[in-house]
């Protein structure tokens, strides 16, 4: 675990950000610290000195409440702070936002629209800035989809793994480059209209090309045979609603319902939450036995408190 003293002081935006051995890394931490959490050991103080400020423009209801737990569990207090009410939102510039919280704060945790907000921020504030989810990306939701798999399987070597649906999305496309650094098999299942960026795929396919991973895309679903995972997320992601009729429309067939489960023979389920029932999902997937939603939902606290260990 020595690797995990080279995150302290570093941004956390992309997975890109990680290395392979940085995200085994912090996959042995969270599996430490969530030992100690269920002897009952929640309370540390290492962050006691630290103030890390939560920001976000999108809802949230995962992200928010992990990283606040998180922080307070930590030994330090979250401070939240709803975009729309701060003055960023009335037109104060993101640099000056981000130099002004520098005077005051340690850490950011952003939840944005516009990924390269993202950086903006990170230029001028000091401390780590962290990706609580962008259009682009959501580093730390696939970070505790790993340990989740990791959990269940006892090893991340050889898994294969699926996303279906939207794998254009900021999940699919942090997943696809997890699976690439970590030399892992994943399979975009999805219609071309909502398959990944050209430049996503590129940058994902040039990472597989050193480590062996095996990166596929296709519309076919019958692709979902022989996966160990299969992972969806909502067919309409925040601030894509004017688009709702269309990709409901478009995406419908890529709905995991027990149909498709059956084709899929013994693979377990992922959704980072939340999901749309009778869209891209079905009640009986998501609350059956197949399911790991719900053990994601909860390794978000555990990742969240690795990510602040090692960046602060
Ligand atoms: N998965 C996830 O990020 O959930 P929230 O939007 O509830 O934070
Ligand atoms: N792709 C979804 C994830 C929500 C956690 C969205 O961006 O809305």
């Amino acid at each position: 675990m020595e690797t995990i003293k080279g995150l302290r002081g570093r941004d956390l935006i992309s997975i890109t950000d990680l290395s392979k051995q940085e995200i085994l890394d912090l996959l042995e931490l969270t599996a430490y610290l969530k030992k100690l959490s269920k002897i009952g050991v929640k309370n540390l103080n290492y962050l006691a000195d630290k103030k890390i400020a939560l920001m976000f423009q999108k809802h949230s209801t995962r992200t928010r409440s992990s990283f606040s737990v998180a922080i307070h569990e930590l030994g330090s207090i979250p401070y939240y702070f709803s975009w729309n009410e701060m003055q960023i939102a009335r037109g104060e510039t993101v640099e000056d936002t981000a130099k002004v919280l520098d005077r005051y704060f340690d850490g950011l945790i952003l939840r944005v629209y516009g990924h390269e907000i993202l950086y903006s921020f990170a230029k001028e504030f000091r401390g780590p800035v962290i990706n609580a989810l962008s259009d682009e990306e959501h580093p730390c939701q696939i970070i505790a989809d790993l340990f989740t798999a990791y959990e269940k399987f006892g090893k991340l070597d050889g898994l294969k793994l699926g996303f279906i649906g939207d794998t254009a999305n900021n999940v699919a496309t942090s997943l696809a480059y997890a699976c690439a650094i970590l030399g892992l098999e994943i399979r975009l299942i999805g219609p071309n209209k909502y398959q990944p960026k050209k430049s996503v795929l590129e940058r994902a396919l040039s990472i597989a090309n050193k480590t062996n991973a095996k990166i596929k895309i296709t519309e076919d679903i019958n692709a979902v045979k022989d996966l160990d995972i299969i992972y969806t997320d909502v067919f309409v992601s925040m601030g894509m609603e004017n688009e709702r009729e269309e990709r409901l429309r478009v995406l419908a067939k890529y709905q995991v319902n027990a149909k498709l489960m059956d084709v899929a023979e013994n693979a377990y389920f992922m959704h980072c939450g939340p999901w749309h029932l009778g869209e891209e999902i079905t009640a009986d997937v998501v609350y059956s036995n197949r399911s790991l939603a719900f053990d994601q939902a909860e390794n978000r606290l555990h990742t969240s408190k690795a990510i602040l260990v090692a960046l602060f």
